[in-house]
């Protein structure tokens, strides 16, 4: 992705760039006649996904499409604008998402509206609202489309950025957990990519708020000991003390009460079973007593991934999601245990074409079947003609028509290492003829024109 302004000061980390300029994203500059000419540059922390790159996405698409039709989750298409009061109650106040990083607005007739900071809490309101609950459960679905949160952009993080989501609605079976992990565990292994899954549970709210209770205390009498933003977590957002990386909290972090001891029969036992059937699928995970999520729906398991052998540097999720039981009934549905994940297209393309450099290796270009070179505005046109008879056989052609000379089109075909080349030239068009050269012996042939198609296809094996 390119930066066509001045160097910004967040360019950080390799491959990455958000646009420069802090308050406008455009400039002006003098063209010829004095006219001042306005040019616009991409929003901070939002990007362009150029062809070169495009290929990668497509291939993940592809991947996460088969997914979703092995496992049997149904496309779900929701708006990118919601009612914001939506994440309000769902992902909830006191988190960074609904406090700090939505973009808000008041609609033409004045309901306060967000651009989707996340997918889940919109899946549930579909699932109320089209009456999905009235089916045979659980109901399963999946998404892939852009969210929006205005944060501070650093490496892999941007204000727009693509998730795929799974969602399972209608069952509280912990096997439900352990497909969701396998599904998402199984895309990152399609794409060759080692990642580490971090688990955790947090309970039913009773016995978060209890260990909510005590980890404050804790925290109060630790109070000279901690950064500035955890003794604002102190009082915002007490679970989110765990996420701190800071040195200075590292100790106190390191024996800060756990939430396992909290957990009551019922919620262990999910827990175990969950393991159990990880186990079986022989997903290595971690257990990871301080992780806690950033977002307020979680009941029971969570669960995050990360790339396994990241060189340096501090790690950031690739993926995350867990348990929502109770959200569906406060979003005003009836009550419908619930489990699922998102994972962020944006840092698994760029992990995966890390990856990829690692090994010297690439997702190949497309390959093309033939190529067709003409010469002259005459040439051009029988080509034209032919180019769309040939697209409707199947046959992927390659072509220039903006190019002229015959040598520079027979290089190109030589980069897109086609073995047949068709020629067009005055005389063919004349004779109604066109040439197949076969760029591995340099043999060249005259066919007629109208039997062209029908020969190329057997040249390739497809007749
Ligand atoms: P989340 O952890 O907020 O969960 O986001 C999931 C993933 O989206 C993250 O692990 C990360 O890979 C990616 N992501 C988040 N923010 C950014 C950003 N600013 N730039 C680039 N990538 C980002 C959710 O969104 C939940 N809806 C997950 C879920 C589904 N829970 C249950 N079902």
């Amino acid at each position: 992705m390119g930066m066509s302004v001045k160097k910004s000061k967040e360019k950080s980390a390799k491959g990455w760039s958000a646009s420069g300029g802090k308050k406008s994203a455009s400039k002006s500059v003098k063209s010829k006649g004095e006219k001042i000419a306005k040019t616009y540059s991409v929003l901070r922390g939002m990007r362009d996904i150029l062809p070169k790159e495009e290929r990668y996405w497509k291939k993940l698409y592809h991947s996460i499409e088969d997914l979703g039709q092995y496992f049997q989750y149904g496309r779900i298409e929701t708006p990118l604008l919601e009612e914001a009061s939506l994440f309000v109650r769902s992902v909830g106040k006191g988190t960074d998402v609904v406090d700090k990083e939505m973009y808000l607005f008041e609609d033409k007739d004045g309901t306060k509206v967000c651009l989707r900071p996340e997918n889940t809490a919109s899946v549930v309101r579909a699932y109320i609202g089209n009456g999905l609950w009235n089916q045979s459960q659980p109901v399963k679905l999946w998404y892939y489309g852009p969210m929006f949160r205005h944060d501070r952009p650093q490496a892999g993080r941007y204000r727009q950025f693509w998730q795929v989501g799974f969602e399972s609605l209608g069952s509280s079976d912990p096997s439900v957990d352990a497909e969701l992990i396998l599904i998402a565990y199984d895309l990152y292994k399609d794409l060759g990519l080692s990642v580490t899954v971090r688990l955790n549970s947090l309970g039913i709210p009773e016995e978060r708020e209890r260990y909510r209770n005590e980890l404050v205390s804790y925290y109060r009498s630790k109070r000279s000991y901690i950064c500035g933003d955890c003794k604002n977590r102190l009082n915002r957002n007490p679970l989110r003390l765990l996420d701190c990386k800071a040195e200075e909290c590292r100790e106190t972090k390191d024996n800060a009460p756990q939430i396992i001891d909290y957990l009551g029969s019922e919620s262990k036992n999910h827990l175990m079973k969950v393991l159990e059937y990880l186990d079986a699928v022989e997903i290595p995970y971690q257990l990871d007593h301080a992780l806690v999520r950033g977002l307020d729906y979680y009941t029971h398991t969570v669960f995050e991934f990360y790339v396994t052998d990241i060189e340096g540097g501090a790690q950031s999720a690739l993926g995350g999601g867990g348990r929502y039981d109770l959200l569906a009934e406060q979003l005003g549905g009836k009550p419908t245990p619930a489990c699922g994940f998102s994972l962020g297209l944006d840092r698994i393309v760029s992990a995966w074409r890390e990856n990829l450099t690692k090994t010297n290796s690439e997702v190949p270009r497309e390959k093309l079947d033939i190529y067709l070179a003409q010469l002259g505005e005459e040439g051009r046109r029988v080509s034209l003609r032919l180019l769309n008879d040939l697209r409707a056989s199947g046959i992927k052609v390659g072509f220039n028509f903006s190019k002229s000379s015959l040598k520079a089109q027979m290089e190109l075909a030589d980069s897109a290492k086609v073995q047949f080349v068709l020629i067009i030239g005055q005389k063919e068009v004349q004779d109604k003829t066109v040439i197949i050269r076969d760029m591995e012996s340099g043999i060249q042939e005259v066919a007629d024109v109208k039997k062209v198609e029908g020969l190329v296809k057997r040249k390739l094996g497809r007749a």
